[in-house]
């Protein structure tokens, strides 16, 4: 540390009223502080027991992101308002090395050649959910996204395909997940005070009936499938059930379940979100539109997933998507262990310092026209993992960071290709917060027109061209 470091300033609101503005305009929030310090800023936007910075410039981000095993500590302390909910064994509520080694066990069935055999199921999960609208039917897009990816939590991370159990599961869980995206019904996650049984009628109390009904319902699946192993499944549950730790044991019933709701409520709901805004971005902008059916019409009918996931301009939509309204706007805490210098900042130990992917992603200097949706920048440039960082990044980086992106792709390739829809209201959505994350804030109202007619092949080059 030299003396020439400077102490992170931050703005001198008082504190409750900087958490009410976090708390119902976080956008507002960041973008004025944003405006005053560019690149990092101490906030009292939450309370808790550490000082927090939030910080913006990639450089910044990246020197945290690459030290979060030493000089940081990706805590798990500061994500304890999940503990109800997902469990003390989940992965979110696990550090150091317990928390390694179980990303070591995760990390296999989410990427490479597992990841592909999904592709097939996201389409036609897709496919079936989208053929329930009727024509003129008018819908909201995050309700239809929703559906899409609990379905498909349910089949690829689960292997739960159809039946009493699968309905069960689908109804109770989209009851707690409501619960948990409501500020107003989530605030007894955050007020331990509030965390009384009074009877089914009081909320922390029908949480928890909630809760043991979806667990006796894990556990029974659990139990099953131990019964009738199937080395052949390809569901995320099953390779979690034959894995093992260096010691040589498996994963116990209770990890297994925190696990699978850990996946549940990170996967299911963020990656529902960006594919409203994906589908909002195309329909709001004609020339977007018009080039990704251009480009999607070059697959021919019944593409196979694989060539769609790589599709160059479909590619760019789904970042750019991210990029602009991501739905993510901040990285779990990191803590300092010691005291560090960031860009000439002191960092006093104990600090937790949070990358803040919304204002990184809209740097003027980084990306010019911030506000405006521009695919092409994603075909002519190429960002570092800590300019465009959608998924975080280091000890805790999503573990989605494939999944989500993949199925992004699929499910907006097959709906364009198949479908016609067109946006209910020209009025430009909002971001509004959503739990912890942000969303649309009408959740993108939209028209079913029907199915699209028969593509025409076009050659690369035409598309290449009118590029
Ligand atoms: C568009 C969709 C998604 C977005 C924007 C997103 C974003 C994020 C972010 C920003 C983090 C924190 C990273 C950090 O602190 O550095 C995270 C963590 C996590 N995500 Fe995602 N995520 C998405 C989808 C998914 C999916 C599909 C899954 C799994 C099925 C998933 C599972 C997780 C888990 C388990 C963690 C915690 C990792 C840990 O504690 O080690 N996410 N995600």
């Amino acid at each position: 540390m030299t003396s020439m470091t400077k102490t992170v300033s931050g703005s001198k609101t008082p504190g409750f009223l900087q958490q009410i503005n976090w708390a119902f305009d976080p956008v507002s929030y960041l973008e004025t502080n944003h405006q005053k310090y560019p690149d990092l800023f101490f906030t009292q936007a939450a309370s808790g027991n550490y000082p927090i910075v939030y910080i913006s410039h990639p450089q910044g981000i990246q020197q945290i992101l690459t030290n979060d095993k030493k000089l940081f500590l990706a805590s798990s302390e500061t994500n304890d308002i999940f503990r109800p909910l997902l469990g003390d064994y989940s992965l979110i509520l696990l550090e150091k090395e317990p928390h390694q080694q179980r990303r070591q066990l995760l990390a296999p069935p989410f990427h490479g050649e597992r990841l592909y055999s999904y592709g097939q199921s996201i389409c036609r999960i897709t496919q079936e959910v989208m053929n329930r609208l009727g024509v003129g039917n008018q819908f909201t897009a995050r309700k239809i996204t929703q559906s899409i990816t609990m379905q498909v939590i349910l089949e690829v991370v689960f292997g739960i395909y159809e039946g009493e159990r699968y309905q069960q599961l689908k109804t109770l869980l989209g009851k707690m997940l409501d619960i948990f995206n409501s500020p107003v019904s989530s605030a007894f996650l955050l007020f331990s005070a509030l965390q009384i049984n009074l009877g089914s009628w009081s909320p922390w109390g029908q949480f928890l009936r909630q809760r043991a009904k979806i667990d006796e319902l894990i556990y029974q699946e659990i139990a099953e499938r131990r019964a009738n192993f199937d080395p052949n499944a390809t569901d995320i549950l099953s390779l979690l059930m034959s894995v093992r730790y260096e010691d040589g044991q498996p994963m116990t019933d209770k990890e297994l379940r925190d696990e699978l709701m850990t996946l549940l409520v990170a996967g299911h709901d963020t990656t529902a979100t960006a594919m409203a805004w994906g589908l909002y971005w195309i329909h709001h902008l004609p020339e977007v539109k018009e080039k990704l059916l251009q480009e999607l019409a070059t697959l021919g009918n019944n593409p196979d997933p694989m060539e769609m996931v790589r599709l160059p301009y479909l590619s760019a939509v789904c970042n750019e998507t991210l990029r602009i309204t991501p739905v993510a706007m901040l990285t779990f805490p990191r803590i300092a262990q010691e005291p560090v210098e960031v860009m000439g900042y002191t960092i006093e130990p104990g600090t937790a310092v949070l990358g803040c992917m919304f204002l990184t992603h809209q740097r003027e200097d980084l990306y010019p026209n911030p506000k405006q949706f521009k695919p092409e920048r994603f075909l002519e440039n190429k960002y570092s993992p800590y300019e465009f960082i959608p998924f975080g990044g280091g000890a805790r980086r999503c573990v989605g960071d494939a999944l989500a992106p993949f199925e992004l792709k699929l499910v907006l390739g097959t709906i364009m290709s198949n479908y016609e829809l067109s946006l209910a209201d020209n009025r430009p959505e909002k971001l509004q917060r959503r739990g912890l994350t942000l969303g649309p804030a009408r959740g993108v109202k939209m028209i079913f027109n029907g199915k699209r007619q028969q593509k025409s092949v076009m050659s690369q080059e035409s598309l290449v061209s009118s590029h």
